[in-house]
């Protein structure tokens, strides 16, 4: 019997030598140690049929050997598992060196950004610095410093959002109140634009926002007049709608200007022939421009008698729906992938 128990031994190490797979493990497992017909399983059952003092030996000497094949099986199985590690880190392997060759995604600028940036860069060629101002503004820079009166429109509660509990404090309505602030920050001579976000207590539909985005600018200098400012927007209105771009300039009022004026531009698309989008008059109303109130340069703490100035402002979303076609102002702070992809 010890003779069986030593081949059967050989042949277990010999065979599990060629395993090298956990599924072949398996099958050997069942063929030696299986509770119906495993090798070895039918080996111990012989013991019943055995004489008292034989079993004993026997016995003894199976379990020993069992001991040594159920280690090396336990050894055979660490194997395979670290082998099929490596196969699983071999397959997940990443060389962070390589460079990355798949498709590359990236953003991009809003469309106001894009228009904002290219003005941006106009004034700063022509020698305007860019300036910002707060969006929570005392009611003193945004109406009284620029000769707007207490009784102006522009001033009633539904145009214009109050901060709570503190009615001295707006949320700017325009972004002409950084006029004063420049002027007694800088002095004169001033050249300087202020791109920038205003709030109007406004009902939003396809036309009208209650956030939206305006670009002011200001020169102040010695011997300023009306011919400058014109120059100037016909240059902002050529940079943006083409060299052959008309601007007109029709009287308006504005309590900071005088005279004030409201600027057009001959319309891009028919060229001024009228069409849906000027409304049949060839003609788009853009800019809100004039000579600088001497009220206003007084409060900048610049003498009038001295000094002259111009400044107008605009809707920045507005010259860029007009830019792009964009038809409802509202699809600007939608966050909507499907407008934003088109720029
Ligand atoms: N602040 C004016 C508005 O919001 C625009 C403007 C700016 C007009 C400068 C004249 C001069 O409508």
């Amino acid at each position: 019997m010890q003779k069986v128990l030593e081949s059967l031994k050989g042949k277990f190490v010999e065979e599990l030598k060629n395993i090298k797979d956990k599924e072949s493990l398996k099958e050997f497992e069942i063929v030696f140690f299986g509770r119906k017909a495993g090798e070895f399983t039918d080996l111990m059952k012989k013991m019943k049929d055995m004489e008292p003092e034989e079993r004993k030996e026997f016995g003894q000497s199976a379990n020993l050997v069992k001991k040594e094949l159920l280690e090396l099986f336990a050894e055979k199985e660490e194997e395979i598992k670290a082998l099929q590690m490596d196969k699983v880190a071999e397959k997940e392997r990443i060389d962070i060196t390589q460079p990355f060759l798949g498709k590359k995604r990236k953003g991009h600028f809003h469309p106001n950004t894009i228009v904002q940036k290219s003005l941006e860069d106009l004034f700063i060629s022509m020698g305007f610095v860019v300036l910002d101002g707060p969006e929570i503004e005392s009611e003193y820079y945004n109406f009284e410093g620029l000769n707007i009166p207490a009784d102006h429109p522009a001033r009633d509660m539904q145009d214009t959002f109050y901060i709570k509990d503190n009615l001295n404090w707006v949320m700017r309505t325009h972004t002409s109140p950084v006029q004063v602030r420049a002027m007694q920050k800088y002095g004169s001579p001033l050249k300087m634009i202020v791109p920038g976000r205003c709030f109007r207590n406004e009902a939003t539909d396809a036309r009208h926002e209650h956030t939206f985005y305006q670009l002011e600018g200001m020169i102040v200098d010695k011997n300023i007049n009306f011919s400058h400012l014109k120059g100037t927007l016909e240059i902002v209105a050529r940079h943006l709608y083409g060299e052959e771009t008309q601007v007109r300039l029709r009287p308006k009022f504005y309590p900071f200007v005088e005279p004030g004026v409201n600027g057009e531009v001959s319309c891009f698309l028919c060229k001024g022939m009228g069409c849906r989008v000027c409304k049949k008059t060839g003609w788009l109303e853009v800019f809100g421009a004039g000579m600088v109130h001497p009220n206003v340069l007084k409060a900048g703490g610049i003498d009038p008698n001295e000094y002259q100035g111009f400044a107008f402002g605009f809707g920045l979303y507005r010259l860029v729906m007009l830019k792009y076609m964009i038809e409802d102002v509202r699809a600007f702070a939608s966050g909507d992938l499907k407008f934003l992809k088109q720029f």
